[in-house]
């Protein structure tokens, strides 16, 4: 299965998070200026109750993404069936634009440890993780997009860099990626990697999505910690991706310190300027 990335873009979206629920409901049709939302899917993978009650609503007015944090796509077993099982079924209820996960694994032995662990990087580990990846696209019948995680530290076995890993897992398994800007400069300061060069070795036709997000600057160190709002340095390697990629879908990840609905719509407006200002200049 290898399906070019989307030609059109569908705009700039938000993660949907239980605090938005009765402000996004309350908003008159039209009004916000969201064009999309994603869920963390693990979230609705539920049998009923109010988080499906909500997104059902939710979805009657917005399209929707759908994003998982426990696939375990890297791990040595794949994700497991019964997970695939409940993943299918959101996927009916939804109807996703897309279906997004990370590129790391979450656990062993069926044991999730609910944290996204980096990958070796090696030609080995490309074709287990494509090999799982083909597996569940053929079983969810569409391609999957994989997001670049943040990482601290890396393994002695490493053979290739992480943005050749990336590139070579999408070109393998026909997966497409969805970049996270922050993810990027986060693991630049921590490793010590120039972020244009990852910008420059990933193809240019997987690119179905950016993420972007806050971190905190602990000094010799960044964390990942998506509690802020996103930083001048990563809006700056954002108008970058955009150059090389070209109109990308994205949006504003905040999973803690979660501030009113109407603030991050406003956060989501500095990406909608960047991006025209960034393609307008690069048009001309
Ligand atoms: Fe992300």
């Amino acid at each position: 299965m290898h399906a070019p990335a989307l030609t059109t873009s569908p705009g700039f979206g938000l993660g949907l998070r239980p605090d938005h629920y009765s402000e996004i409901l309350a908003a008159p049709a039209g009004s916000l200026e969201v064009d999309w939302f994603e869920i963390l899917s693990e979230n609705y993978m539920i049998p009923g109750g109010k988080p499906l009650a909500m997104l059902d609503k939710i979805r009657q007015d917005f399209p929707v993404v759908m994003h998982g944090v426990s696939m375990s796509i890297g791990s040595q077993d794949g994700p497991s069936s019964e997970y695939l099982q409940q993943l299918k079924k959101l996927i009916d209820r939804v109807q996703p634009l897309w279906v997004s996960d990370h590129l790391c694994w979450t656990g062993y032995h069926g044991q999730n440890m609910h944290d996204l662990f980096p990958l070796p990087y090696t030609e080995e580990a490309v074709k287990h993780v494509a090999r799982n990846i083909k597996r569940v696209q053929d079983y969810l019948e569409r391609p999957i997009l994989l997001e670049n995680v943040s990482s601290y530290v890396s393994f002695t076995c490493d053979s290739m860099k992480e943005w050749d890993f990336v590139s070579a897992v999408a070109q393998e398994s026909g997966s497409l990626i969805l970049l996270d800007v922050n993810n990027i400069y986060v693991s630049s300061v921590n490793h010590g990697f120039d972020p244009q060069q990852y910008l420059q070795a990933l193809p240019t036709d997987r690119v179905q999505q950016i993420h972007l997000a806050g971190h905190s600057d602990n000094g010799d160190h960044i964390i990942d910690t998506h509690d802020h709002p996103v930083t001048d340095p990563v809006w700056a390697l954002y108008a970058d991706a955009l150059r090389r990629f070209g109109q990308v879908a994205t949006m504003i990840e905040r999973d803690d310190n979660i501030p009113p609905l109407q603030e991050l719509v406003s956060e989501l407006q500095q990406a909608r300027r960047i991006a025209a200002d960034t393609l307008i200049a690069e048009a001309a």
